[in-house]
């Protein structure tokens, strides 16, 4: 066998969600709902759907969008066009990130029980990676945080999840603009991944687009996977100073947004009817948060409150994963230290989150047997 590098062989491969025809085939069942993924559950507007088979016949071309989906964008996030990256998905944005910023012997900054593609993108890239501990709310903790970084002189980007998944909880403006001030003058990268921030409802939630322009080491990631509904399509972007737009343009592969990201892009960002799928999914979400809420306080069962399209709860008991797997609900095991006993759950439509209370009252009911 040809050898890889050290680093390559300790690192991890990045764990899916299950699908839902796996699930069917293994346990021979009829139905299966997935809640495991944090997707959009509401199909695609018709609009899209049109965009997107409408014009077929020029895939044999490379693409060549870019620009006025960029244009959107701006005007969508308004900010300047220069200010902005598209990726193929926000993951390629990270993985980039630390691909043009980390050096050899450099390190990332994370906070535990967050998520888990910065640490196996900082393996890839030879980075070491300081993970700062949470306190029992399970909020990234920014006081932790600093003082990572005061005793650790090579880390050159910070990445944190707001709202962080898994835990589904959220840092405010305040503590944002306590992170941006310490780490003003340092030689590195702040970067707020903020893939459910559509779905925010606390009030003092970073208004971090305003940040940029004090900010020039501030990094900014939407991903178009969750309330935009493009999960399938892989679409994501970066707002930041231009200075790292034109670095992140050096290491990102020419062509890396597709055809018909790039086409469903542009609708998401400038079709005026798209307005209505973006609300009808947030609005989804609350109410089945409010739900799950009420029916897990209803059935004792612990769990955190989430800013974002899903949340954790625990059933007591680490072998609840494989037996709600059985009866055909796939939810989000977590590996992380503390956390096993909980399971991620996202937000469906209305009966799929309905089957999932049944499903997971028949298991607590079997579990008191
Ligand atoms: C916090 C966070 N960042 C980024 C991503 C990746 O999203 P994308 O589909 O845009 O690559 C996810 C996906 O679940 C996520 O939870």
């Amino acid at each position: 066998m040809i050898r890889t590098s050290n680093w390559i062989d300790e690192a991890k491969v990045y764990k899916a969600g299950l699908s839902i025809e796996e699930i069917k085939e293994k346990f021979s069942l009829e139905r299966v709902y997935k809640l495991a993924s944090n997707e959009n559950p509401l199909p695609p507007p018709e609009g899209l759907l049109k965009v997107l088979t409408s014009k077929l016949e020029d895939i044999h071309r490379y693409p060549s969008y870019v620009r006025p989906v960029v244009q959107a964008a701006s005007r969508y996030y308004e900010v300047e066009p220069g200010q902005l990256v598209l990726g193929n998905g926000s993951s390629e944005l990270i993985d980039k990130l630390m691909q043009a910023y980390g050096e050899p012997g450099s390190a990332v900054l994370i906070s535990e029980k967050s998520f888990p593609l910065y640490a196996l993108c900082a393996q890839v890239h030879r980075l070491h990676v300081h993970k700062a501990s949470m306190g029992k709310d399970l909020r990234v903790n920014i006081k932790e945080m600093l003082s990572v970084l005061q005793k650790n002189k090579n880390i050159r980007l910070v990445f944190i999840s707001n709202p962080n998944n898994p835990t589904g909880s959220y840092i405010t403006h305040a503590e944002v603009e306590e992170l941006l001030s310490a780490c003003r003058d340092k030689d590195m990268l702040v970067v707020l991944d903020e893939a459910y921030q559509e779905f925010v409802r606390a009030k003092d939630f970073p208004h971090s687009l305003s940040l940029l322009k004090e900010y020039p080491n501030l990094v900014l990631l939407r991903s178009m996977s969750k309330v935009m509904g493009l999960a399938g399509l892989r679409a994501g972007v970066m707002l930041a100073h231009p200075s790292i737009v034109k670095s992140m343009k050096k290491v990102i592969c020419p062509f890396n947004v597709n055809i018909l990201a790039l086409r469903a892009m542009l609708y998401c960002f400038s079709d005026k009817g798209f307005k209505d799928y973006l609300s009808n999914s947030k609005q989804l979400v609350w109410k089945g948060l409010d739900y799950f809420y009420t029916e897990l306080n209803r059935l004792g069962l612990e769990f955190y409150p989430s800013q974002g399209n899903f949340l954790l709860f625990s059933l007591g008991r680490s072998d609840a994963f494989s037996t709600l797997l059985k009866k055909g609900l796939i939810l989000r095991p977590l590996n992380e230290p503390g956390l096993e006993k909980y399971l991620r759950m996202s937000i469906g439509l209305e009966q799929e989150n309905k089957k999932a209370i049944e499903l997971i009252q028949e298991l607590g009911n079997d579990f008191c047997e």
